[in-house]
């Protein structure tokens, strides 16, 4: 194993499923307003499936292409697949099984990161080290999810099934290729204090049976969350964890090219970016058009950023995410 110095993207991508979903589309299954949910959360839109039979794993498959052909590789070319989900295509095995055997390169390593919303963050993590300790040279870290058929489109679960949107991004790590390139700090925190707040609870191993018809009635098998708990804690967690990279890798806010926070509420990404001192146009925000993607809202905000133009090789990005666990984390990369 030949060590590499530092790891960075090599290349990114992102799909989105083509049936756009509207506010209003959703007041007519709920008591629900567009107002409402803009005032809110800045979302207007996001995407669903198109069909029953489509998984997490098919939504990777063309933002992985589109990755690949970014980093000018090919599949043959993929040494190892992390693969960030909380909703897997099936209980088990690993969606980056699903994954690897799609694209047609059985044999290669697949491992599923379940850190929900900062998944894509500790997936980085792993990459890098797999990278830098030479173990792998071209490492596929996928964020993908289909929100749409795990949500209550009802008056109940109105509160967490407007934030939702299925989606996929996907970068290839590898070695740096200059010695200014490269992951310069990753932070990662967990806390169950707060695993009750933001969770799915059945089917569970921890009863038996896993679900009953009861749990169903009762819509266990859906997400449930404390809202305004989730809004204190991120709005607090995400400056401060951005505030240490940053510090880590003696830059200071105005350094940072892009800022790509995870999409959960766009009144929490501002306030974290005032907290910052990040103005909103080095801030991505595409929350108005996809929802909250969970995994895949970091490398699909990055990936469109980077296709308009808004980073470049050589920018300094950083990534901060907040979500179920609870779980939280930053990065600072230059590209
Ligand atoms: C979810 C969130 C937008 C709710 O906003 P809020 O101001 O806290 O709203 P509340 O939960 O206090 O609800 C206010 C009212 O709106 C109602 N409501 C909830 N969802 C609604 C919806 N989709 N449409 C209309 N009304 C809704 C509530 O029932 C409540 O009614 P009540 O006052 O009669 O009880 C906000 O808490 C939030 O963004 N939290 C963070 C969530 C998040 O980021 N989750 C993902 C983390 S990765």
């Amino acid at each position: 194993m030949k060590s590499v110095a530092a790891s960075t993207i090599l290349g990114i991508g992102h799909y989105v499923p083509s049936k756009v979903v509207t506010n209003d589309d959703l007041a007519k299954l709920m008591t629900t307003s567009d107002e409402w949910i803009v005032q809110r959360t800045g979302i207007k839109e996001r995407r669903y499936i198109e069909h029953s039979g489509i998984g997490a794993s098919d939504l990777a498959v063309p933002a992985t292409k589109m990755a690949l052909e970014h980093a000018g590789l090919t599949e043959k070319d993929i040494d190892a697949i992390i693969f960030a989900t909380l909703s897997p295509d099936h209980n088990f095995p690993g969606s980056g099984c699903f994954l690897g055997h799609k694209l047609g390169i059985g044999g290669v390593p697949a491992l599923d990161v379940r850190n929900q919303c900062s998944g894509f963050l500790y997936g980085l993590s792993i990459a890098d080290a797999w990278v830098r300790a030479g173990m792998y040279e071209n490492v596929l870290l996928v964020g993908a999810e289909v929100h749409s058929t795990g949500i209550e489109l009802n008056d109940r679960g109105r509160d967490v099934a407007v934030l939702f949107g299925d989606g996929a991004g996907a970068a290839i790590i590898g070695a740096a290729k200059d010695s200014n390139q490269g992951l310069k700090a990753i932070e990662l925190h967990a806390d169950g204090v707060g695993a009750k707040d933001l969770w799915l609870e059945a089917p569970a191993s921890a009863y038996d049976p896993r679900l009953t018809p009861e749990m169903l009635v009762e819509g266990k098998h859906f997400p449930a969350m404390n809202g305004k708990q989730v809004f204190r804690w991120a709005t607090e967690k995400m400056p401060e964890v951005s505030k240490k990279v940053l510090e880590e890798a003696k830059l200071a806010a105005s350094d940072v090219d892009l800022f790509v926070p995870h999409q959960a509420n766009l009144r929490i990404n501002q306030m974290v970016g005032a907290k910052l001192g990040i103005p909103e146009a080095k801030t991505v925000a595409n929350i108005e058009k996809y929802g909250n993607t969970t995994a895949a809202t970091i490398p699909l905000g990055l990936s469109e950023a980077w296709r308009e133009g808004r980073c470049r090789r050589g920018s300094n990005v950083l990534m901060a995410a907040f979500g179920s666990g609870f779980t939280w984390g930053a990065a600072v990369l230059t590209l």
